[in-house]
């Protein structure tokens, strides 16, 4: 669905479907470049990181492999729980393999923090980030993303992978919710 299915419930539009398929071909360019010569293993963070995955994955000029894990930060509100839980864990043996972490957002870093300290212990070769999106003004732990989409302020935004109690994921568009309706 587009913007034009969700009543009045954006503020406004912060990146159509067009400038996120165009940043993220951008993305993937910068990292087959960086990965020439070496195996690659995406991590998809589910639930929210599934359209990235998907459409950085596939405009990548290369094989991958892509493995997915859950974790969760947030409850069901628009603010993080400062609680994270893994949900599913890792099919893949990381051991000596280049991993690159793909999630949608960095809010607080919470996640990712937690996530590279746990697959850093696995002996991988490496383990990066990349992000279609960051707030830097929210960021409380030390994450550096390797690849970022768009550093972003710090509002609720929902669309391309990213919900309000599990609605609006299925957007195009990434938009700022509207106060109203989720107060
Ligand atoms: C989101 C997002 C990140 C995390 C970022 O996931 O996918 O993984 O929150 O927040 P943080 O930087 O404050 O930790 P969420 O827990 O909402 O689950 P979801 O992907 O299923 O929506």
């Amino acid at each position: 669905m587009d913007a034009t299915h969700v009543d009045d419930d954006l503020v406004h539009i912060l990146f159509t479907e067009a400038q996120i398929q165009d940043r993220l071909g951008e993305m993937a360019k910068e990292i087959a470049a960086d990965y020439e010569g070496k195996d690659l293993l995406l991590v998809g963070i589910l639930r929210g990181a599934v359209m990235v995955m998907a459409d950085l994955s596939r405009a990548m000029p290369r094989h991958v492999e892509m493995d997915w894990m859950a974790i969760s930060s947030y409850g069901s509100g628009t603010k993080s729980s400062g609680v994270v839980r893994l949900l599913k864990d890792l099919d893949t043996d990381i051991t000596d393999r280049n991993v690159l972490i793909v999630d949608e957002i960095v809010d607080t870093g919470l996640t990712l923090s937690w996530l590279v300290n746990s697959l850093g212990s696995r002996r991988a070769a490496s383990v990066e980030i990349a992000t279609l999106l960051r707030k830097p003004e929210a960021l409380t732990m030390p994450v550096e993303p390797k690849y970022v989409g768009w550093d972003i302020p710090n509002e609720f935004v929902v669309g391309y992978g990213l919900d309000y109690r599990e609605k609006y994921r299925n957007l195009r568009d990434i938009g700022t919710l509207a106060p109203h309706v989720y107060s």
